[in-house]
């Protein structure tokens, strides 16, 4: 299978906690997308229990990133299995070999939206979050090397895609509803397909 040629791809980045999921949430009220994250697909693999699966359990909680191929397979297989055409590809490309990889294998992105939020409040979300999200990375030894990986090797994903005028960089740090303004405005910008709106009923 593949992709229809008029597929476009948009790209969630940000820190460990920036938000990238809470604001998926609200972009797929509003427009009509596929949302992949590539820690859910991965957190999906390590409880199938499969060989793969075993292997990224590993790296996940010594926060590291799991080999491109792993994430940019499981990817693949569900955009084609989506049928869809409008993709929200959340928490990926985490370093330039994925960059350039999903490039290759599927094609380039449309825009990237890039959640910029201080270390201190992404760690403090993140320990806030592990009193009740049973993820095993969300302690504070794990946060800390989540964060390193993230600034050498994410950090440069980032650069790439400003340098290509595609990186649309949004502050994280207001409330989840102020920060979406802006997440809205630059899906309109790309013209990202909008959800019809239920019409009325006639009295
Ligand atoms: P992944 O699952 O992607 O984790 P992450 O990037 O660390 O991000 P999170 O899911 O923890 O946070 P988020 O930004 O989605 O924030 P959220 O909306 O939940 O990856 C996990 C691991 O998998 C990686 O470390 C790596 O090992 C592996 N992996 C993943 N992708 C990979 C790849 N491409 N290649 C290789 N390995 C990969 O919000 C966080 C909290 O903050 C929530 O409690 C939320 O309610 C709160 N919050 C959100 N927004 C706000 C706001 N504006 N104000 C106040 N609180 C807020």
């Amino acid at each position: 299978g593949s992709l229809p040629a008029d597929a476009q791809i948009v790209f969630v980045l940000g820190g460990p906690g920036s938000g990238k999921g809470t604001q998926c949430d609200k972009i797929k009220a509003d427009f009509e997308c596929v949302h992949l994250s590539a820690g859910d697909l991965l957190r999906a693999e390590v409880s199938s229990g499969s060989e793969i699966g075993q292997k990224c359990e590993a790296l996940m909680k010594e926060g590291k990133l799991v080999p491109v191929a792993v994430t940019l397979n499981l990817l693949k297989r569900d955009m084609i299995q989506s049928g869809g055409k409008f993709f929200l590809i959340d928490g990926f490309p985490r370093a330039m070999d994925q960059a350039d990889a999903f490039e290759k294998a599927i094609k380039p992105c449309e825009a990237v939206l890039f959640f910029d939020c201080p270390e201190e409040e992404m760690e403090k979300r993140l320990l806030k979050r592990g009193e009740t999200s049973g993820r095993s990375d969300d302690n504070a030894e794990t946060i800390r090397k989540r964060f390193k990986t993230f600034v050498e090797q994410s950090l440069p994903v980032k650069e790439h895609y400003l340098g290509l005028g595609k990186c649309h960089v949004l502050s994280a740090v207001p409330p989840p509803d102020e920060v979406y303004v802006g997440v809205k405005a630059a899906l309109e910008g790309i013209k990202a397909p909008k959800k019809s709106s239920d019409f009325a009923l006639p009295p």
